[in-house]
């Protein structure tokens, strides 16, 4: 689904392309209950600032739904290699 959703053109599995790695993101939010909610709005509604100062654009082809399960795949990855 991140690949039909062109995600994975800013986003590598685990390090930071033009956004940051999935991986990154799950590590970041791994103890933060309300992260699957935050992200999900965030991926529909876009992002800037959280990561630094590149834009992520709003993703309006996703759905709310797709954006739930893409918040919770984002978030179920593992941590990256330090
Ligand atoms: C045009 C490039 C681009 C595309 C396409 C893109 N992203 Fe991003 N994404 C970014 C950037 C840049 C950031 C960092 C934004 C920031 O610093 O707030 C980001 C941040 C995120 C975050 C973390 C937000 C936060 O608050 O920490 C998630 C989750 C995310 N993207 C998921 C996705 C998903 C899922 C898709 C596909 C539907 C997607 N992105 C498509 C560039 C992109």
């Amino acid at each position: 689904m991140a690949r039909r959703n062109a995600c994975m053109a800013c986003h590598g599995l685990v390090h930071k392309q033009v956004g940051p790695g999935f991986a990154q993101i799950a590590q970041r939010y791994r103890n933060d209950a309300e992260a699957p909610v935050r992200l999900a709005a965030k991926i529909r509604n876009g992002s800037v600032g959280t990561w630094g100062r590149v834009i992520m654009p709003r993703q309006t082809q996703v759905s709310e739904a797709d954006a739930q399960a893409l918040a919770r795949w984002v978030l179920s990855q593992p941590d990256p290699p330090s």
